[in-house]
C-alpha cells in the first residue's frame, strides 16, 4: 500500500515484503530513500542524509549549504544544474539548450493504475489490490510536466514504474533521453549480473562488481536483441542462488534498450533503465505527451531464485494475457529442422501421422509454404499459398491434419518484406530506408516500415485472412534480422530519430489488434530464436521460442539463463535431430527429452524417420510430459546445479502445495572415477514424506527434511551427456 506523510514529505510504498521509499525535498526534487526488507515507515524521513561537499558539487539553495544535486540521491535526474551522473532525461528546448528543472508540483495516490497507452505494462486484475503513486513535476519555464508514476502489487511482491513528458507550452520540446526509471543506492557494494550472449547462445549468466563509472548493457539493433536482454540484477557480494539480497530490474519493451549502473565519486550507485537513447529523439509539440515503457522491480532476500520466481508469478499471471495463459500449452511437431523450405503436403502429412501415433496435440507447418519461397531469398510479404508445393490449398492440409487428431498452426514473418516479393514490387517504399542510400539487406530481405498507419494495415489485413481461411489454432510469428538505415519516408526531418520507437509502437498496434481479433489463437514469438525474449513480446504472445539452437547441451545454459527472469510456461523447447544441427552434437534421445521437457515441450524433427526404439522412447516422453506437465508450465521452479559453474546441471519444479515435485538432473561429461556427490533439493515441505522415483523406478520413501538438507545422491551415470528424471509424489 502506498501512504504519503506531508509533513515530511516522506512516500512509503509497500508491495508485499518489499519496501520502497522516496521524498519530496522542500526545494521540490523527488529524492530517493530506500528500496529493500519491508519496513515500518516512520522513521524513514531520518534516511535523508545530507552532508558538505566542496564547490566542486554545487548548490543553489542559500539556506542549506550542504544541499547539493550532485550528492542527492534520486528519483529522476537532470544533467545541467548541479548533478554530473547520468541523467533519467535530457529535453532540448526550441533555443538549442539542454538544461531543464523539474520540481514537484502535486501528487495523487489512485486504486490501480493508470494506462500507459499503446505499450504493453503489468496489468491487474479485480481481486488484485494494486495502487499507485503519480507525482506530477512541472518545469514552469517551458510549461512542460512530468508524470512518475509508481504502481505496487502487494501480491507479487512488485513495484513498476514509468515516466510521461506532457508539453503544455507553445514551443516545441525535444526529448533526448526518457528512461523509465532511475534511483540512487547510498553504495556500490554490488555485482552485477546480466544476461547476454549471441545468436544461438542466447542470455547466459554474467556477473561482475561493479566498479567506479559505467557499466551498461544495452542494444542498438531494434529489437531487445540476442545480445543484451532488458533486465540487470545488482546483487550483494556474497548473495547467493538462495541467500541474500537481490535488486532486479527488467523493461517491458522489445526494442533499443539501455540498461545500467554509474558508480559515482562519493560510491553510490545509480541505476536505470529505459529506451536506449542512443540514435533516439522525440518531438513534442504544444499538448503532446510521450509514455515511456514500464519498468518492473523486484526485490528479494532470498538470493537470485527468490527473485526469479517472483519475476515468474509477475510475468505469468500479470503480463502474459489472454485465454491461453492458464491453460496447458500443447506439445507439438515443427516441420523446420525436419524438412526446412523441401516440403510438400505428402511430407507434411507423414509427420502428422507419426506426430499422431505418439500422442503429440499440435502439428506447426513453418518457413516456406508461402509466395514462392524454396530458399530463404524471397516472398516475405506475400502472405498466400504457394500453390506448386501444397496444390491442395491451406484449408485443405489443416484438415487433414485435423482429421488426424492434431491442431494445426502456421508460421509467419510479418514484419519482413523480400525485395524479391510482389509486396517490393507494388510497394518499394514501404520498408525502413533513408533516401539514396543502399539498402542493407540481411537473410535477403528488408524490414517492413512499422511506423506507418498503412504497412500496419496491411499486415492486420493480409495475416488476417490466412488466419480466418481455415482453423488455426496457433502462430508462430518470426523475425529475422536486425534494423539498418533506420528512417522513414513518411516522418518529417525533425522526427526520423523517432523511428525505431514509432515501430515498436506500430508492431505493438499491430499485435493488440491480431491477438484481440484471434483470441483462441496461441502465439508464439520468436527473433531467430530468442532475439527478442522480453515482457513486452510476453503480453501479446504467452509463450517464445528460446533459441535456435535445439541441442540438449547448449540449451543447458540458455534455458538455465532465461530461467533468471523468464518462466518455463515461456519458453518453447524440442527435441531435434542429430547429429544437432546448430553444433553437430550427438547426445541420446532421453537426454534431448528432458531438456525439452522442462520447458513447453515439442519435437522439431522428422518423426518419420524415427526408428521403432526411437519412437518407443518419445511415446514415453510425451506421456510423462502430459502426467507432469502442470507441474512444468505452472510450477514453481528452483534451480539446482548451475551449467556455468560445473560439470551437471539439476532443477527441479515444485506444485504449489508441495506434494508433487519434479527434479531435472544432466551430467554432461563423463569423468573417470567421478567425484561421488548429493545434491540438495528445495521448495519441499520438510514434514512432508516423499515417495522417489528415478525414470520410472521407486527408489524409495525419504522425508522432504533429509531431501532439503542431506540432499538426495547424484545419479550414477555412464556416458556423456546423461540424464535422469526424479518423481517426487507426498505421502498422503
Ligand atoms: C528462424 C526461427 O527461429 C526458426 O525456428 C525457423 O522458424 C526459421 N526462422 C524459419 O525461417
Amino acid at each position: 500500500m502506498i501512504t504519503f506523510q506531508a509533513e515530511t514529505g516522506v512516500f512509503h510504498l509497500q508491495a508485499g515484503d518489499t519496501s520502497y521509499a522516496g521524498i519530496v525535498t522542500p526545494q521540490g526534487h523527488l529524492s530517493h530513500l530506500y528500496w529493500g526488507k519491508q519496513v515500518t515507515g516512520q522513521y524513514l524521513h531520518k534516511l535523508v542524509h545530507l552532508v558538505e561537499r566542496c564547490s566542486f558539487s554545487p548548490w543553489n539553495d542559500r539556506n542549506h549549504l550542504f544541499y547539493s544535486l550532485d550528492t542527492l540521491p534520486q528519483e529522476y535526474p537532470a544533467y545541467g544544474n548541479g548533478d554530473f551522473r547520468t541523467p533519467a532525461y535530457q529535453i532540448q528546448l526550441d533555443n538549442g539548450t539542454t538544461v531543464t528543472h523539474f520540481r514537484y508540483k502535486s501528487h495523487r495516490i489512485i486504486e490501480g493504475k493508470q494506462k500507459l497507452e499503446g505499450l504493453p505494462a503489468v496489468y491487474i486484475e479485480a481481486e488484485d489490490k494494486a495502487q499507485s503513486i503519480i507525482f506530477t513535476l512541472e518545469d514552469e519555464l517551458i510549461d512542460t510536466e512530468l508524470e512518475l508514476m509508481y504502481t505496487v502489487y502487494p501480491k507479487h511482491n512488485a513495484i513498476t514504474r514509468s515516466a510521461r513528458f506532457i508539453n503544455n507550452g507553445a514551443n516545441a520540446i525535444v526529448l533526448q533521453r526518457a528512461f523509465s526509471m532511475s534511483l540512487d543506492f547510498h553504495h556500490h557494494n554490488f555485482e552485477l549480473l546480466h544476461l547476454s550472449g549471441s545468436w544461438a547462445r542466447e542470455r547466459h549468466i554474467h556477473r561482475r562488481k561493479l566498479e567506479p563509472g559505467m557499466q551498461t548493457v544495452e542494444s542498438r539493433r531494434g529489437s531487445s536483441s540476442h545480445n543484451h536482454n532488458p533486465f540487470i540484477a545488482l546483487l550483494e557480494p556474497h548473495a547467493t542462488e538462495d541467500n541474500g539480497q537481490v535488486y532486479g530490474v527488467n523493461l517491458i519493451y522489445s526494442g533499443n534498450f539501455k540498461a545500467g549502473v554509474e558508480v559515482d565519486h562519493y560510491a553510490q550507485a545509480r541505476t536505470f533503465i529505459g529506451i536506449n537513447d542512443f540514435d533516439f529523439n522525440w518531438r513534442l509539440e504544444q499538448g503532446e505527451s510521450f509514455q515511456t515503457p514500464e519498468a518492473i522491480l523486484i526485490y528479494s532476500d532470498e538470493g537470485l531464485g527468490g527473485m526469479s520466481r517472483k519475476f515468474h508469478k509477475l510475468l505469468r499471471e500479470r503480463v502474459v494475457r489472454g485465454e491461453h495463459r492458464d491453460k496447458a500449452r500443447p506439445i507439438l511437431v515443427n516441420n523446420w529442422e525436419g524438412t526446412y523450405f523441401d516440403f510438400n503436403e505428402q511430407k507434411l502429412l507423414e509427420i502428422a501421422d507419426e506426430a499422431n501415433k505418439l500422442g503429440i496435440e499440435l502439428f506447426v507447418l513453418d518457413d516456406g509454404w508461402f509466395g514462392e519461397r524454396n530458399d530463404d531469398k524471397s516472398s516475405l510479404g506475400d502472405w498466400f499459398i504457394n500453390k506448386k508445393k501444397l496444390p491442395n490449398g491451406l484449408e485443405a492440409l489443416v484438415s487433414k491434419v485435423n482429421d488426424k487428431g492434431l491442431k494445426f498452426g502456421l508460421w509467419f514473418e510479418p514484419e519482413m518484406i523480400s525485395p524479391k516479393s510482389k509486396l517490393y514490387e507494388a510497394h518499394p517504399d514501404w520498408c525502413l530506408h533513408v533516401p539514396n542510400r543502399e539498402r542493407t539487406v540481411g537473410r535477403s530481405q528488408l524490414i517492413l516500415d512499422l511506423s506507418r498507419k498503412e504497412v500496419q494495415q496491411y499486415i492486420i489485413d493480409t495475416i488476417s485472412n490466412v488466419l480466418s481461411s481455415a482453423p488455426i489454432a496457433y502462430v508462430k510469428w518470426d523475425m529475422n534480422r536486425n534494423m539498418t538505415e533506420i528512417g522513414s519516408p513518411a516522418l518529417p526531418a525533425n522526427r526520423q530519430r523517432e523511428t525505431a520507437h514509432r515501430y515498436m509502437l506500430g508492431l505493438y498496434h499491430v499485435l493488440e489488434t491480431m491477438t484481440s481479433k484471434f483470441p483462441h489463437i496461441l502465439f508464439e514469438s520468436c527473433s531467430g530464436g530468442g532475439g527478442r525474449f522480453d515482457s513486452g513480446m510476453l503480453y501479446y504472445m504467452p509463450q517464445t521460442w528460446t533459441s535456435d539452437n535445439s541441442d540438449a547441451i547448449s540449451r543447458l545454459k540458455i534455458q538455465y539463463g532465461t530461467s533468471i527472469v523468464y518462466p518455463v510456461s515461456t519458453m518453447g523447447a524440442h527435441v531435434s535431430a542429430v547429429p544437432n544441427h546448430q553444433v553437430h552434437r550427438i547426445t541420446p534421445l532421453e537426454t534431448r527429452g528432458n531438456v525439452a521437457l522442462s520447458g513447453n515441450f515439442g519435437y522439431e524433427l522428422d518423426l518419420s524417420k524415427f526408428t521403432a526404439s526411437e519412437k518407443k522412447i518419445a511415446k514415453n516422453q510425451i506421456e510423462l510430459y502430459k502426467t507432469i506437465r502442470p507441474l512444468i508450465q505452472f510450477g514453481d521452479f528452483y534451480r539446482l546445479l548451475s551449467p556455468f559453474e560445473g560439470n551437471d546441471a539439476a532443477w527441479m519444479f515444485v506444485s504449489e502445495n508441495k506434494k508433487e515435485a519434479v527434479v531435472m538432473y544432466i551430467s554432461v561429461l563423463q569423468e573417470p572415477n567421478a567425484p561421488i556427490g548429493r545434491f540438495q533439493l528445495k521448495g519441499l515441505d520438510p514434514a512432508f514424506i516423499y515417495d522417489v522415483e528415478v525414470e520410472g523406478d521407486a527408489i524409495g520413501e525419504f522425508g522432504g527434511d533429509q531431501l532439503l538438507y542431506a540432499g538426495l545422491q547424484k545419479p550414477h551415470l555412464h556416458g556423456d551427456f546423461q540424464s535422469k528424471v526424479i518423481r517426487l509424489i507426498a505421502k498422503s
